[in-house]
């Protein structure tokens, strides 16, 4: 199964991602932590690509063609991969529709992911993630047990930079006009579900599974 995880920034795309690929094994794609990977390592994409997203805009879809590319060519045929901000317009679902067809595969299922804007800044000022094994917090929600240290391995949990207030609106309108179109274009298809995201994470979770038959 391929599956895609849509909704705007903090609507638990990566927490859902996560479980998906620890509980059920799938492999987990998500655009964001690859560019965020190469940004802190100093690749030269990460160098051309850390001003745009700390500015909260879409990198070029080139880029982020090229690294689903490289990750899909080296996916066996029968394993189930969950996409997690990817694609992100509708000039992506087409370049990723052309993309699975060389390997007789398509998008199965794509879960809408549902939650209101206030909710959503929320969410993100209080995100905070482990610098070293990626753990994430929430300062409100799943705060650590010491501030600023990750329970899992002790390391420094840092904010990030997109996730100022500013930024944040900037991404969630560049979420309206780019993103939110593949809606229509999913749900023409038949493989959209709604999920309403604004559960707390089990439930999400549960309503997910049910979505997909798993
Ligand atoms: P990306 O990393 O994809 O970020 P995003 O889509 O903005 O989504 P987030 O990671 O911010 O949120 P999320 O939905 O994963 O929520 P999370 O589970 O963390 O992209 C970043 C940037 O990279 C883009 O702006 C762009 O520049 C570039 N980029 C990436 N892909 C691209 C592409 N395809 N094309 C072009 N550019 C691209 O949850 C958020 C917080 O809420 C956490 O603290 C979590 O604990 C909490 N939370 C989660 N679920 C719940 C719940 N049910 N209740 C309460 N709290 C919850």
């Amino acid at each position: 199964m391929i599956a895609i995880l849509l909704g705007p920034p903090g609507s638990g795309k990566g927490t859902q991602a996560k479980v998906l690929k620890e509980k059920y094994k799938f492999l987990h794609l998500s655009t964001g932590d690859m560019l965020r990977a190469a940004i802190n390592a100093k690749t030269p994409l990460g160098l051309k690509v850390q001003d745009i997203m700390a500015r909260g805009e879409l990198v070029s879809d080139e880029i982020v063609l090229d690294l689903i590319k490289e990750k899909i060519a080296e996916t066996s045929p029968n394993q189930n991969v969950v996409l997690d901000g990817y694609p992100r317009n509708v000039n992506q679902a087409h370049s990723l529709a052309t993309l699975l067809s060389k390997y007789e595969r398509k998008v199965d299922k794509v879960l809408s992911i549902e939650v209101d804007s206030e909710s959503l800044i929320t969410r993100l000022t209080g995100r905070r993630t482990c610098k070293v094994c990626g753990a994430g917090y929430h300062v409100q929600f799943h705060p650590s047990k010491k501030a600023g240290v990750c329970d899992q391995c002790g390391g420094e949990l840092v904010q990030r930079r997109d996730d100022m207030v500013d930024v944040i609106k900037d991404r969630l309108k560049v979420f309206e006009g780019q993103t939110s179109p593949l809606k229509n274009f999913y749900s023409s298809q038949g493989v959209l579900e709604v999920i309403q995201g604004d559960q707390q994470p089990q439930e999400v979770t549960q309503e997910i599974n049910r979505a997909m038959g798993i």
